[in-house]
Formats: C-alpha cells, structure tokens, sequence
C-alpha cells in the first residue's frame, strides 16, 4: 500500500494522497444519504458509514480511505451523549468530572469495528484505510466548553488552575484513545491519526506539558503506523517529534519545506494544501499543487494531503484536478 510505503520513507514515483473529511458534505452522494439519515444514525449505521466512507474512494484515485465517525463518537464508551449541528454539542463539564468520567467500553462502539469490518471488504486492493481518534487536549477543550469555542479559555484555564486534576483528565482521556484506537487496529485499520485540532492555541510550555504526553499515551501501544496531526501551531513543530508518532501533518501556514525542517526530515510528513485553494478553479489548483510537491522535491516519506478539512462548497471537479494533478490518470 502506497501509504504504508510512504509511512515507512519508501522512495515512490508519487506521494500517497488523501484528504480530511473527504467523505463530506462537498459530495453531492453524501448530501443524498444525509437526506434520509441525520449525521449520527449516519455514524451509528455500520452500512450507512462503510457507504459513506467508500464514496470518495470510488469517485477519486485516492490512496486511503478514512472511516466515517467523529472525534466525539468514542465518548459515547465513556458513557457521555453529543449531539451534532453540525458541530458537537454536549453538556460542559468540570475538569474533575472528567477526571472521574468511567473506564472506556468497547462494546459500546461496536459499530464502528462493524462498519470498519465492512469497509475492508470492498476497500480496492492498493488503498489503505485509517482509522482515527481525538487527541486527548481537544477532547478536553470540547468537553469543558461544551461545543466549539474561539480561544477555548475554560481549557487554557483548567490547565493552570490545578496541574494536575488536568493532567489526571487527559490521562483519562488518553487511557480511552488508545482503547479506541487499538479497537480500530484490530477491526482492521492499517493506520491510525490522531487529530490534536485546538492544540495550536496552546503556548509551547503548556503544549509540552500537557498536550504532548496526553497524545503520546494514546499512541504509543498502537502496532500500526500512526499520524499525528495538529493545525494552527507552527511554534509547536519543532516539540511535535516528543509525540513519538510515525508521521506528522501539518497545515498551509508555513512552506511543506520548512514545516519538514522544523519536524525533523527523519520524519514522513503529511500535507499541505490550503483548503481555500479548493474554492478556485482547476487552472489554479494545479499550480498550487505542484508547489507543495515541488516542497516536498520528491523525498521519501511525503504523504499529500490538505492542511486540514475540506470545505464544504468546493465543486468536486476541482478535487478531481487537485488528485489528477498528484496521481495522473491512473492509480
Ligand atoms: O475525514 C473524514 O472524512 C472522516 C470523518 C471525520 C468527520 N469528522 C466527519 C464529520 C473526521 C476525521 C472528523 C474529525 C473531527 N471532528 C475533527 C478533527 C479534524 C478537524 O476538523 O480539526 C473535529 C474538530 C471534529 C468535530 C466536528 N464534527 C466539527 C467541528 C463538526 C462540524 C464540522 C463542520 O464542518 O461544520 C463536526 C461534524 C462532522 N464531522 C461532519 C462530518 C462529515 C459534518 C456533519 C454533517 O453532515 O452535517
């Protein structure tokens, strides 16, 4: 598999490519089965999210798929209810009832084993499939917020006002993703990414006390490769290394070739087109795409991707440009 080869700094002729949220809302097949399913029975339905997960894989060239869930969905094993619209919503909570939250049960995630099982078995020979978690620091920033937030105070707040009730939370939270994902791996995914989405906010000293060692916890057992990515950061590129994950993802802010020296080129990097590039034209994205291989100038261990999620409302033709543009016509 063209991931895992990239996973391992295998010379290719091309990067491996796949992109964030690229089962979505930008594909009008999505948009079709969210009209019968709301996004949860969607993520609940082991059919319903092995078809979705599927959709772009038979649309695009495209190296891997990742299974349709959320980085909420596993908190549901630790006995907590979130609802979508679109983004989580959930009751905030103390620090300390994190802390206390129950031990994480498989069971009650069966169903995305179930919809992984279902993937695998029509997953083109060639395609890798990833599965995924929540970093432990943007669990936590959701739970105490309750949902999204700009600047994610309650969370900035947490961590100074009692060191170690949050480190004990984000053990906590850890302890869960790593079940979590090692369920996945067992189901069958090839690899795992952890998404650290809100680390970016953190300041370098509270990011290498907290963030790093909660995400190192949850990936350290796993027996597959694993991806660790965290936007909006780039004073933390140069401490992702303490993570102690295969490969590193990084959004547009900086050039793919200085976001690689600052990681550290002993490590394969994912990324980094600017989602926004994907609101142009076909015309404007080759360019764009070929800069970031021209970054990346061909060495081992570059995997193409965004710089984070798709944005809804770009036209499909222009991803189709963009993975043409990276794999020629044929995969
Ligand atoms: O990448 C994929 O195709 C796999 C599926 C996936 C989803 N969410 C589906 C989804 C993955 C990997 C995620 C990760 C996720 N979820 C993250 C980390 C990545 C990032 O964006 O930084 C975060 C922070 C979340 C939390 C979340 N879930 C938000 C903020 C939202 C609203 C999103 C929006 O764009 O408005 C969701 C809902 C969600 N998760 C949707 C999808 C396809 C939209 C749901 C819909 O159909 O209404």
């Amino acid at each position: 598999m063209r991931l895992l080869q990239a996973l391992r700094r295998e010379p290719l002729d091309r990067p491996p490519i796949w992109f964030m949220r690229q089962a979505g809302r930008y594909l009008p097949e999505y948009m079709e089965l969210r009209e019968q399913h709301t996004f949860q029975e969607a993520v609940h339905s082991p059919g319903v999210a092995a078809e979705i997960t599927l959709q772009p894989i038979r649309r695009f060239n495209l190296d891997a798929a990742i299974i349709f869930s959320d980085i909420m969905t596993p908190l549901e094993a630790m006995g907590l209810a979130v609802e979508f619209d679109p983004g989580p919503k959930l009751e905030p909570m103390t620090i300390q009832d994190i802390a206390r939250l129950p031990d994480f049960d498989p069971n009650r995630v069966d169903f995305v084993a179930e919809a992984i099982d279902k993937v695998r078995v029509e997953l083109p020979d060639g395609v890798a499939l990833i599965g995924f978690a929540g970093a432990p620091i943007t669990l936590l920033a959701y739970l105490l917020e309750g949902g999204a937030s700009k600047e994610f105070l309650a969370l900035r707040g947490a961590l100074k006002k009692d060191p170690a009730l949050a480190t004990e939370a984000l053990c906590k939270v850890g302890k869960a993703m790593s079940a979590y994902l090692q369920l996945q791996v067992d189901a069958g995914a090839n690899t795992v990414q952890l998404f650290d989405s809100w680390a970016g906010i953190l300041s370098v000293d509270d990011f290498v006390d907290f963030a790093l060692p909660a995400a190192r916890a949850a990936l350290e057992y796993q027996t597959v490769p694993t991806i660790y990515f965290a936007p909006h950061g780039p004073q933390l590129l140069p401490h992702f290394d303490g993570v102690g994950a295969t490969a590193y993802g990084v959004d547009w802010r900086l050039p793919l070739g200085e976001a690689w020296k600052l990681i550290g080129e002993e490590h394969p990097i994912q990324g980094n087109l600017d989602p926004a590039v994907l609101l142009t034209n076909p015309a404007r994205i080759r360019p764009a795409v070929a800069e970031v291989l021209a970054e990346a100038g061909g060495r081992p261990g570059h995997i193409f991707n965004l710089g984070h999620g798709i944005n809804r409302h770009s036209p499909v033709e222009n991803v189709a440009a963009m993975v043409e543009t990276v794999t020629g016509k044929d995969r």
